[in-house]
This record gives structure tokens, C-alpha cells and sequence, in this order.
């Protein structure tokens, strides 16, 4: 066996070092790296070593052409998970749910685990965390105490590995956390990276041998004490994050990387106290307790994964007392603000030096599209000018640099899912010139003002003061 020396760990990003540091040149994390025995060398992992041969054994190589089948799948019967998935649970697969802790990750899971078992499938819940009888408890508030799910409370991985091989081997198993498991292969304690990594290797070998499909959860911590599940995230077959905020009932499932399925796909989620509850229709929750006569706000028609999803955008303009001005934005891009605010300066004519800004996207979602642009401008222009919008309207479109509105994808989905809602109006951009498609004859859901630079959008808000007056 190798000799051991002393190695240096990020909790953070994995990196490994020969000598202590302040600052992880991998990730840039400070303070985060930590003295670990048993991760041999910079560069390895806890890699299971085993005798070595003069020969490789010779392995068929094939075609790319060739007899596939779909990848079998158990749907969990939660519909909004089985989306994000892309249809339930791959035989053999594994996927880490991350998220922050208490944003309700175990619910989520025992509701899935008592689904699949009350229809026959065997389902193990192995929890690191919490004993037997706290899971249990949990179960019964959420109504689920009949369940057939085999429960344990245990650490060991092999140890867990022994036992969920005995006998049918699971459709699911369920490790909570992946950071508070253990393997004998490897020295280091537990819950450092070396060990998380360990586990995640060990229990990754399994649901490939057996065919279960497993889920690690993991936890995500700001701070380096416990590893972060980051250095198991190229390891496994899916990466589900699980956010929210604590002060919101929304929970947004969001797939952040799927070897067998969409990324762009939400789930969406409400915590009551029964546990986790569906929402199939998020725009209505999103639209709720909308404040329609106050200059700021604009209904963003977006798209998230194939489902449309509109949402209010609020902007608040207001003088500065600072020499910098504030720029502060929730659940959109800092740098997208910065842009829009450009845009709106050089092409616009509007005057935003000397004010602070706040942009914040309501309900605690987080948007990436750049078709809500157009949206946030109307919102930040009708801030600023004092002028509420229409509250029957919806906006979307991308803007350019120039000052140009450019068009975006899926246009259709997205009026008609304001039709849906009541709304009677789009501000959107000049459709794409799409000859084969006779594009005047296509019939749109609703009315549409296309406008195609921003210009066009400020005096189409100037307008309705002159109308108000
Ligand atoms: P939990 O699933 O334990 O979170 P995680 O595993 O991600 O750390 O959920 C924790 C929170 O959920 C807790 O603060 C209480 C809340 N909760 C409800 O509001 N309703 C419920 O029915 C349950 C079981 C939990
Ligand atoms: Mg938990």
C-alpha cells in the first residue's frame, strides 16, 4: 500500500494540496481547506485500488448504430418530480438533490417513497440524519404512517449496501444526506469531501449492479464545515437542486444537469402542513395578490422548460442620496440589469444616474430567460415615469444592445397562456419573417402590439400619462 501522506482538502470544490493554504486556487474559496488522512495524492480520489496486471482484460467495442431501448423508468406518481426527471426515475440511476437545509427535501422524499410503495415497488429510506422514529413520525403527519417503505437509520455504506442487496433489490433508495455517510475504504472523517466522495463512488457502483435507482441528498452550506455535495456532481446522472426561500411557500425543483432528460423543466411546489403539495397551474400562485394600480410592476409572459409561466416583475426608481447609486436585484441577472439600464440610457432617453434601483422578481422565482428583458424595462420605465401599466398586459422580448426588440422562442405557448389568465394584451416583438409558415394567418390568442425598438416602448408609457391627464 502507498504511504499516507497528510493531504489538504477543500471542503469546498474538492481540490487536493500538499501543504496548507488560506485560499483555494481551484474554486477561490477561503479558509476552506481542511487536513484530511487517507486522500492519498493531489489528483486522486479515494479511487478503489486493485492488483495490478501486466494485461488489460480485451472489451467488445460497438457501433453507434445498434439495438437501443428507452431507458426503463418508474414514474414516482408526483407529477411535478416526474417532470423535472423527465418521466420518473431511471433504472440505476443516481441523482443528487441538493438544496438548503429545512427547505423541505426530506417531505419531498417520503412522499415519493410512500407513492411508489403503496403501488408495490420496494423503496429503502435510509436516513443519516434523523432516527427511525423521527422519520416515522414524520410519515404519520404527513399521512403516510400505512406505507410499506423499509426504514433504517444508519451511516455504514457498506453496511447499507449489504442490506439492500439481500433479497428483490429496491426500485429506489433514498440516502439523507450523502454528507453524513461513511465508507471503510477510505480514512479520512466523516463528512469531509474525501469520505463524501467515497460514499457517493460506493453507492454509485450499487444502483448500477442492482438496478435501483438511488437519490443522495445534500445538503448546501455557505460555510466549509460540512463538504459540499459540489465534488459528486460530475459523479452522478442527475444534479436536482430544491430551492425556495423559507419566508415563501413555493418550492421550485429545477434539474440542473439530467443525463436522461430535460434541464429546462420545473417543478413547482407548495409546503403546507401536509407536506408538499403540487401546484400544476404556477401562474395563477404567481399572479396572487398582484398590486395592479401601482407604477413598477409588469406581468413577464416566460417559459420555463416547455410550461409557460407568467410572473410579476417590480421595479422600484427612486432618487439617490449616494454617489454611487444602489443596484440591487432579486431572481434575475445583476449584469442583465446593468445591460437593461444601458439600453434604456443610450436609447430610451431616460435618466437613471442619479437613482437607486431595485428589481425583484415576485414569489421568490428565479428567472434566466433574456426574453424577460423587455418586461423589466417596462417595469424599471414605469417606475421611474410614475405611470402604472395597463394591468390587463403582458410583456416579453429579448433587447438588444442597439436598442432593438428581438424575438423569442415560443410565442404561441406564452399568449395563450395569458388568454388563459385573463389577460387581454401582449407588448411583444415584431414576429420572425417566417415564410414558410404564412405567419399572417396564424391566429394569436390575444391582442398583440408588436413594437420593435425600445423607443417604442417608452412612448407607448409616456402615452398613457397623456391619456390619464
Ligand atoms: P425537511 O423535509 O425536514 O427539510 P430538509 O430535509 O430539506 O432539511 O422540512 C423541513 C421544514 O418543512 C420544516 O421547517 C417544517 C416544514 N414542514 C411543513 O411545513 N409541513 C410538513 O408537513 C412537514 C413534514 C414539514
Ligand atoms: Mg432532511
Amino acid at each position: 500500500m502507498a504511504k499516507r501522506h497528510p493531504s489538504f482538502v477543500c471542503q469546498e470544490c474538492g481540490a487536493v494540496y500538499n501543504r496548507w493554504k488560506g485560499k483555494c486556487e481551484a474554486c477561490g474559496g477561503w479558509n476552506s481547506i481542511v487536513e484530511e488522512t487517507g486522500a492519498a495524492s493531489p489528483m486522486s480520489g479515494p479511487v478503489a485500488t486493485r492488483p495490478s496486471r501486466a494485461k488489460g482484460r480485451i472489451f467488445p467495442l460497438e457501433g453507434l448504430s445498434g439495438e437501443t431501448k428507452e431507458a426503463p423508468r418508474t414514474p414516482s406518481g408526483i407529477a411535478e418530480l416526474d417532470r423535472v426527471t423527465g418521466g420518473g426515475f431511471v433504472h440505476g440511476s443516481v441523482i443528487l438533490l441538493g438544496g438548503d437545509p429545512g427547505i423541505g427535501k426530506s417531505t419531498l422524499l417520503m412522499q415519493a417513497s410512500a407513492a411508489l410503495a403503496k403501488r408495490g415497488e420496494r423503496v429503502a429510506y435510509i436516513s443519516g440524519e434523523e432516527a427511525v422514529a423521527q422519520v416515522r413520525l414524520r410519515a404519520e403527519r404527513l399521512g403516510l404512517g400505512q406505507a410499506p417503505v423499509e426504514l433504517a437509520s444508519e451511516t455504514n455504506v457498506e453496511d447499507i449496501i449489504a442490506t439492500l442487496s439481500q433479497g428483490r433489490p429496491p426500485a429506489l433508495a433514498i440516502i439523507d444526506s450523502i454528507q453524513t455517510m461513511w465508507t471503510e475504504t477510505v480514512e479520512s472523517a466523516p463528512g469531509t469531501v474525501t469520505q463524501v466522495r467515497g460514499s457517493a463512488q460506493s453507492l454509485i457502483r450499487f444502483a448500477k449492479t442492482s438496478g435501483t435507482a438511488v437519490i443522495l441528498v445534500g445538503h448546501v452550506t455557505k460555510d466549509g464545515q460540512i463538504a459540499g455535495p459540489r465534488v459528486v456532481e460530475h459523479m452522478v446522472d442527475a444534479v436536482v437542486s430544491f430551492e425556495g426561500d423559507t419566508g415563501h411557500h413555493f418550492r421550485i425543483m429545477r434539474a440542473v444537469k439530467n443525463r436522461f432528460g430535460p434541464t429546462d423543466e420545473i417543478g413547482v411546489f407548495e409546503m403546507s402542513d401536509q407536506g408538499l403539495r403540487e401546484v400544476p397551474n404556477p401562474s395563477e400562485l404567481f399572479l396572487a395578490g398582484r398590486d395592479m394600480a401601482t407604477p413598477g410592476t409588469a406581468v413577464f409572459a416566460g417559459m420555463e422548460g416547455t410550461r409557460p409561466l407568467l410572473v410579476e416583475i417590480q421595479a422600484l426608481v427612486a432618487p439617490s442620496s449616494l454617489g454611487t447609486p444602489r443596484r440591487a436585484v432579486v431572481g434575475w441577472d445583476q449584469s442583465r440589469l446593468s445591460m437593461v439600464l444601458a439600453v434604456l440610457e443610450a436609447h430610451g432617453g431616460l435618466k437613471l444616474g442619479m437613482h437607486d434601483v431595485y428589481l425583484n422578481v415576485a414569489g421568490g422565482l428565479r428567472i434566466t430567460e433574456p426574453a424577460a428583458d423587455l418586461a423589466a424595462a417596462a417595469a424599471l420605465i414605469s417606475s421611474l415615469s410614475g405611470n402604472a401599466l395597463p394591468p390587463d398586459t403582458v410583456y416579453f422580448g429579448e433587447l438588444g444592445l442597439s436598442g432593438a426588440i428581438r424575438p423569442v422562442a415560443q410565442e404561441q405557448a406564452r399568449l395563450k397562456e395569458a388568454a388563459k389568465l385573463g389577460f387581454s394584451s401582449a407588448i411583444s416583438p415584431q414576429p420572425r419573417l417566417d415564410k414558410s409558415k404564412g405567419s399572417k394567418s396564424e391566429r394569436l390568442p390575444l391582442a398583440t402590439s408588436a413594437i420593435g425598438h425600445i423607443t417604442d416602448l417608452v412612448a407607448n408609457i409616456a402615452v398613457r400619462r397623456r391619456k390619464a391627464s
